[in-house]
């Protein structure tokens, strides 16, 4: 298992170009399966996430072929399976992406249930709602969902809470179904709103996306198309966060401000000077860091998977600051290790209390990644600490962000990967 080590403290500075976003990407790979055409995908990130599920269709019969720009999809070949074995969904949660199109598609499918992760349970009950909502009978039998539909046919579902995998797999399912489909209280992430761009482009007839109902009038067949994925909002605001909490002047080239509205809120509060333009974000921060609130929500909310990060950054803030975790149950996984790297923080169920600015590491500074923006955040402590830290398992950490330690490297940062 890779880990990294890190010599600090550094001032990450420079500029840096956000990759394509895995939270896009993996939905629109999914959607290949709704049509025997070819899906071209471009500028997909180099992620173990994206080789997941590129194997996982290829194990239902949709090829992909790696290309010079990223991870392309050549798929919509013949699906020839229409099961999602345990071994490989086990690893990914977003596998259960392929529940929709293949049950649009095929009539049929046989998913494994995700499981649970670092983070929480994470069920899927809304998805299997919402599927029945459209006609499908959906079992659940020895940790398998298996669903079945002649055809799917347009309803109205209204979602009991913002899930973005949730409106992800009935908006593609709902494009095949017979006649219209009115989805409410959907999730509202610029991810789904890429996603809906990917099936419009494929003649799917989806309005709505990014509010909170979506329309899709149903369609006997979709296309094949081109699309190139969006940049990726949460490895921008890591990166951003790197530069805030190490006191960097950084430009990150892709980053979508409006996407980002909630975070560059907070660091502009926080004493940083954000400048957005057109094609990226510049910030740079020389003072003190003042302490914040920060409560994670749903898009438009705070970024849940920016949460890890920011806590890292109050750490270095002046004052007492607090951080309200809403959307997962389970997502302080990082606070023991950045304690025992000498932060001051206090646990109260869904809420942390950072009271800072506390130097860096006071004590270990050999701490383990436990999920994909934990791991991020242990970086962050890394390079804002004084001294060496060891940031161990990062093999997290390659589920979401291309070679971190290249991209760092190239921002005056000390970080090497080692193979532990
Ligand atoms: C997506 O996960 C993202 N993953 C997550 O990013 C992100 O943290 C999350 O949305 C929230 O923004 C991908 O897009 C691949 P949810 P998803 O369904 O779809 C509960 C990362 O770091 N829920 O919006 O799985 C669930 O337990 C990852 O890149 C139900 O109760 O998240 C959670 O508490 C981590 N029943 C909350 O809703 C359901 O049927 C939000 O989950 C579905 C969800």
């Amino acid at each position: 298992m890779d880990q990294f080590r890190i010599h600090g403290p550094c001032r990450v500075s420079g500029r840096v170009e956000a990759a394509g976003a895995k939270n896009a990407a993996l939905p629109e790979m999914a959607a290949a399966l709704l049509t025997e055409e070819p899906v071209e995908l471009r500028g997909l990130p180099r992620l173990r996430d994206i080789r997941t599920m590129a194997r996982l269709l290829g194990h239902l019969g949709v090829e992909a072929a790696e290309r010079p720009d990223g991870v392309e999809l050549h798929g919509g070949g013949e699906v020839s399976s229409d099961d999602a074995p345990y071994e490989l969904v086990k690893t990914m949660r977003a596998s259960v992406l392929v529940l929709g199109p293949l049950l649009a598609r095929l009539g049929r499918a046989r998913v494994s249930l995700p499981g649970g992760c670092a983070i929480g349970v994470r069920p899927i009950d809304q998805h299997l709602a919402g599927l029945e909502a459209l006609g499908a009978t959906v079992e659940l039998q020895h940790g398998y969902v298996t669903a079945h539909a002649a055809r799917l046919r347009g309803g109205r579902f209204r979602f009991d809470l913002r899930t973005v995998g949730g409106t992800e797999n009935l908006l593609m399912a709902a494009t095949l179904a017979r006649g219209t489909t009115v989805l409410e209280n959907c999730a509202r992430e610029p991810e789904i709103v890429d996603l809906a761009r990917l099936l419009t482009a494929m003649g799917a007839r989806v309005e709505g996306a990014g509010g909170d109902r979506i329309t899709i009038q149903g369609v006997d067949r979709l296309g094949g198309a081109s699309h190139r994925v969006i940049p990726d909002r949460i490895e921008a605001g890591t990166y951003l966060l790197a530069a805030a909490t190490t006191g960097g002047a950084l430009d990150v080239a892709g980053a979508v401000a409006a996407d980002l509205a909630p975070l560059l809120e907070k660091l502009a509060a926080a004493g940083c000077e954000v400048s957005p333009y057109d094609g990226g974000v510049r910030l740079q921060r020389d003072g003190e860091l003042r302490r914040c609130d920060v409560s994670t929500a749903p898009h438009p909310g705070f970024p849940t998977d920016l949460q890890a990060q920011f806590m890292v950054m109050m750490t270095q803030a002046r004052g007492v600051s607090t951080l309200r975790e809403t959307v997962f149950e389970n997502r302080f996984q990082h606070v023991p290790e950045l304690a025992r790297m000498g932060a001051d923080i206090q646990l109260d169920e869904r809420t942390a209390r950072i009271t800072g600015p506390t130097p860096l590491p006071l004590s270990a500074a050999r701490v383990m990644a436990t999920d994909l923006r934990a791991s991020a955040s242990l970086v962050l402590a890394g390079l804002a600490a004084t001294g060496e830290t060891v940031v161990e398992r990062i093999y997290h950490l390659d589920r979401g962000y291309e070679r971190m330690e290249l991209k760092l490297q190239a921002l005056d940062a000390r970080v090497e990967r080692e193979a532990a």
